[in-house]
């Protein structure tokens, strides 16, 4: 049976100088995905990690890499990222005029097609691809950086866009990310998300990354 509910850690908050142990820590407490942010200073106003960064997540799990580009002309790095061994691969809408041969690429490439957006976009933007996609991430924050709070509107948007793919593409995951934690991770199930994105609630949680990740799975249903 597939399952119904993803915890993806991002690394962006992770310890760098210790970045293989903290992902097999993640992955032995039940992360289902290890998220990775890409930024390049110009689409959002901070830069993370690059292609190294990728393939020693590689080389650390098994686990889906979960690749998030925050990156103008996304269609520049996609082949990259992919030869890296990320497995999902998700793009914004802001950052390209061709959204629909983008996306065609990724899944040449083999990999999911994920199409973001971020909290000031309008989910009509997004209907056209959505038969398309395995997932739409669904940016809970402004993008750039970790550990900021939870934008509450952005619920409507979730449930809008749940609507939709119930009727369009109803397998497609809806993914959150940014000030998911504890307090949140409830709205965001009942709004309609499948897949939870938390940084700062993993790796800087108080009592290690074990106990952050099995917090956020005791609030799943079922
Ligand atoms: C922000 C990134 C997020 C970030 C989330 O632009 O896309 O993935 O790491 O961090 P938290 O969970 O700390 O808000
Ligand atoms: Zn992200």
């Amino acid at each position: 049976m597939s399952k119904k509910f993803f915890i993806a850690p991002s690394i962006l908050s992770a310890d760098f100088t210790n970045l293989s142990r903290e992902i097999k820590t993640a992955e032995a407490a039940g992360a289902d995905w290890i998220h990775i942010d890409i930024m390049d200073g110009h689409f959002v106003p901070n830069m993370s990690m690059g292609i190294k960064a990728v393939e020693a997540c590689r080389k650390a799990t098994d686990l889906p890499l979960d690749t998030h580009l925050m990156v103008r002309e996304p269609e520049k790095f996609i082949d990259i990222y992919a030869e890296a061994g990320v497995s999902h691969l998700t793009v914004h809408i802001e950052a390209t005029p061709n959204i629909y041969r983008l996306l065609q690429r990724i899944k040449e490439l083999d990999c999911k097609a994920g199409i973001t957006l971020n909290p000031g976009t309008h989910f009509s933007l997004i209907e056209p691809v959505l038969p398309m996609v395995y997932q739409v991430l669904i940016m809970t924050v402004n993008p750039g950086y970790g550990g900021q709070e939870f934008i509450p509107e952005t619920l409507t948007k979730i449930r809008n866009i749940r609507k939709i793919l119930d009727e369009v593409n109803p397998q497609v995951l809806i993914a959150v990310d940014g000030g998911i934690s504890e307090a949140t991770l409830p709205q965001v199930i009942d709004a309609g998300a499948q897949v939870f994105v938390a940084g700062n609630a993993i790796f800087n949680y108080p009592e290690g990354i074990k106990a952050g990740i099995q917090a956020l799975k005791e609030l799943l249903p079922g």
